[in-house]
């Protein structure tokens, strides 16, 4: 009796200690998202302030849990070491739950989908995914887009820090063909002349926000606040904010 009353002071202790020292995530008061604003109508810069889709998404996740958020601008390939050092709470970049970045990251349900899809010069002889063969493919650094294009046989990758530097780099006629996600390349191929969207699409995707493996109550809160976002039609209505239906 008197050793179980030792122990279970020694752990509670030990929790007070954790909770202090901040072992369990920091700043109670605040959530952390790691991004890359970059990223067209999901994140993306307006005068000095980040905004988008995802911020909003964020935003309207951090209230259902009583915090405030803090958006971290980074290079999207730093998005997940980020999440898993604890530097950020979530990260949330329109990016895709995919096998390899679940070895590292758990990832929130789902809150919207995707595609990617090619983009090319007007005139170009690239009509189909097939057509990339031997062609010079750029897309930017990291994403899933850069997966698939290293997988086109012959293909020769270029590799951006930037969605937007792959597609100035099409225009300058550099590279053949930009692979990224179908909404950013609505919005560059709106921003540029003479480039078009393949209607042929590579694979759908679903986007989700990652969350550091041990962080398992934050998963459980973010997926709380999304199904009552999905739930009372809020998510939908951030999402017809920024993208207008065809
Ligand atoms: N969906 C793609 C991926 O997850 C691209 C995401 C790029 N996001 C960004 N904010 N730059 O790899």
């Amino acid at each position: 009796m008197k050793l179980l009353k030792k122990i279970l002071c020694g752990l509670s202790a030990a929790a007070i200690l954790a909770a202090l020292s901040g072992c369990s995530g920091g700043d109670d008061t605040k959530l952390i998202m790691a991004t890359n604003a970059e990223f067209s109508p999901y994140e993306y810069h307006e005068g000095d302030a980040i905004v988008g889709i995802d911020v909003d998404i964020a935003t309207a996740i951090a209230k259902e849990m009583g915090k405030e958020l803090v958006v971290e601008d980074m290079a999207f390939d730093s998005i997940i070491a980020a999440v898993t050092s604890g530097k950020a709470d979530i990260g949330v970049a329109g990016m895709t739950v995919d096998p390899d970045r679940l070895k590292s990251v758990n990832f929130s349900d789902p809150y919207t989908t995707a595609t990617q899809v090619i983009i090319v010069s007007e005139g170009s002889i690239v009509a189909t995914p097939d057509d990339l063969k031997g062609k010079k493919v750029g897309v930017q650094l990291g994403t899933t887009g850069d997966q698939y294009a290293s997988d086109i046989e012959g293909a020769s990758i270029e590799r951006y820090n930037k969605g937007f530097e792959a597609v100035q780099a099409l225009t300058q006629g550099k590279i053949d063909a930009v692979i990224i996600d179908n909404e950013p390349a609505k919005v560059f191929v709106s921003q540029s002349e003479g480039l078009k969207i393949l209607d042929e699409e590579f694979t759908t995707e679903e986007y989700a926000i990652a969350i550091a493996k041990e962080n398992t109550q934050l998963l459980n809160d973010v997926n709380a606040a999304l199904a009552k976002l999905k739930e009372s039609g809020e998510l939908q209505a951030i999402i017809d904010k920024y993208i207008s239906a065809e």
